[in-house]
């Protein structure tokens, strides 16, 4: 795992356009995250697609997550708020958008979304943020190696975190996050340094979901100064 450190939230974001624009050239499969630490990289994204600069044109996506179970236009759900911070500004095709669809009975929200996975995954560039628990997409502590897409319930910290009244939710798993070719991590604020002092130093385990990734051939986390401060 590769660790780059830059001095605040904007050069970080800089730095995660950089590597996310020379690896756009050969994935054809991106994978989103949400939450608010992409937010600043999803604007570079936009403005970088509005002026030419790069193209989603012939490329899908998958997301990593989504509440369950929650409408695609409710306020808190991650398909709203990636149609309002990047699908809306970039050229990619919406039939080349895959979703969890958070509407359907469990077995069949989770099995639409592998059979999507099947049919056009595995990752090329997966974009990921942290939890405060170390988690990734929304595999919470006691995420296992082998996990698959499912529906998971969240830990109380995430929701008091997260400041939000859903208690469940589906993913993506450990196994399909590792399957992806490319991995770049966004970290910022001290808030997530203890975070990411076990996932980069800590031993490999499921109650630090993220600490998966030091097996991982190619990822690297780009941080701010202040969530590598534990380093
Ligand atoms: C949520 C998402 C994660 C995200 C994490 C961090 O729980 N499921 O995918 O990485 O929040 O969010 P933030 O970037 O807002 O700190």
């Amino acid at each position: 795992m590769k660790i780059i450190v830059r001095d605040n939230y904007k050069e970080m974001s800089q730095e995660a356009f950089r590597l996310f624009r020379e690896s756009l050239r050969d994935s054809s499969v991106i994978g989103f995250a949400t939450g608010s630490t992409p937010n600043l990289l999803y604007s570079m994204i936009s403005n970088e697609c509005r002026a030419g600069n790069i193209s989603f044109k012939g490329k899908s996506s998958f997301n990593l997550d989504e509440y369950y179970p929650i409408s695609r236009g409710s306020p808190e759900s991650y398909r709203r708020y990636m149609e309002e911070n990047l699908f809306r500004n970039i050229d990619i095709n919406r039939d080349m958008i895959n979703f969890p669809d958070s509407m359907m009975d469990e077995d069949e929200t989770v099995r639409r979304y592998l059979d999507a996975y099947r049919r056009s995954g595995p990752v090329g560039t997966q974009i990921l943020g942290i939890g405060h628990n170390g988690h990734i997409g929304f595999n919470e502590p006691g995420s296992a190696r082998d996990s698959e897409i499912r529906i998971v319930r969240l830990s109380e910290d995430t929701i008091s975190r997260n400041k939000t009244r859903m208690s469940m939710a589906v993913t993506m798993g450990i196994k399909e996050i590792m399957e992806s070719t490319r991995i770049i991590l966004l970290a910022s604020g001290t808030e997530k340094s203890e975070s990411i002092k076990r996932a980069v130093k800590g031993r490999v385990t499921g109650d630090v979901p993220a600490s998966f990734l030091q097996e991982h051939e190619n990822t690297t986390f780009v941080l701010d100064r202040e969530a590598a401060r534990l380093l």
